[in-house]
């Protein structure tokens, strides 16, 4: 189910205590991705769905979803959906910590929690529940300031992080200026989500830019932004040790 095992590891005869090692590794282990950010409209909700629908899309799965927003608007994308992945779950604000256990004993991989635009500080206690939290940030001075006040908090808390750039136009200066900026606070993810119409299209009848069009430029970016995030969730992190030292 899980494709682990590279070609290198084939050719240096350790396939199988390799493979058995990272299938037990990664079996039950569910990795949490809160898309979070104290901006209105950086693109939290586009980012959960586009990203549980690509884990889905590339086997990773099973990714599930939950919104916290009461805006509802990833609920609201979900109901639209047709397709029966990612599936969404819809505990209580104060039970999401045991709705994670539910899904760790389930075998689910991933989990993305969608997030209302709040002061991290007022969601310090969802927060920490995050094996990653992904920070979209577009690349404007107000996006730049509100993301400086996330990053003081997440380091404080040693809550591992990295900023997405989005909604980024070609050769705009200020993209590269806020890259710049943000990567004395933390990680950038090294793909930028371009402003598409896709995007927001297609969410409008519950589907992803990918399903619109699986080899548009929104989906390739989409698929490049998912191995970057995956790249630096604790469990990839380990697989990969695991691959380098056997
Ligand atoms: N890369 C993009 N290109 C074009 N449109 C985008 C992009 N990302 C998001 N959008 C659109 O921008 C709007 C805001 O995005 P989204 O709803 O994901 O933000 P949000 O952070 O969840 O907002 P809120 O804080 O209100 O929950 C939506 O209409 C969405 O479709
Ligand atoms: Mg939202």
């Amino acid at each position: 189910m899980y494709p682990l095992v590279n070609e290198s590891c084939r050719k240096d005869g350790l396939l199988t205590r390799l493979q058995d090692n990272r299938l037990s590794l990664k079996k039950g282990i569910l990795q949490t991705i809160i898309i979070n950010s104290q901006k209105g409209g950086s693109g939290k909700t586009m980012l959960s769905a586009h990203l549980a629908t690509q884990a889905e899309r590339e086997g990773d799965g099973p990714a599930y979803i939950i919104d916290t927003d009461p805006q509802g608007t990833l609920t609201k994308w979900h109901s639209l959906r047709e397709a029966g992945s990612p599936q969404r779950v819809e505990p209580p604000l104060a039970a999401i910590a045991q709705a994670l256990d539910k899904l760790r004993a389930r075998g689910a991989s991933y989990c993305f929690v969608d997030t209302a635009p709040s002061r991290e500080a007022d969601v310090l206690s969802l927060l920490k529940l995050a094996d990653l939290v992904i920070v979209p940030v577009q690349p404007s001075p107000s996006d730049i300031w509100s993301a400086a006040a996330t990053f003081q908090l997440l380091k404080a808390e040693g809550i591992p992080f990295v900023f997405v750039m989005m909604r980024t136009k070609p050769n705009a200066g200020i993209t590269a200026q806020s890259m710049a900026l943000l990567s004395k606070y933390g990680q950038v993810a090294a793909t930028l989500v371009a402003d598409r119409t896709a995007y927001a299209a297609a969410m409008t009848d519950g589907r992803t830019a990918q399903e619109l069009a699986a080899k548009g430029p929104a989906a390739l970016e989409m698929a490049a932004l998912w191995k970057n995030i995956k790249e630096i969730t604790p469990v990839h992190a380990q697989q990969k040790g695991l691959t380098r030292h056997g």
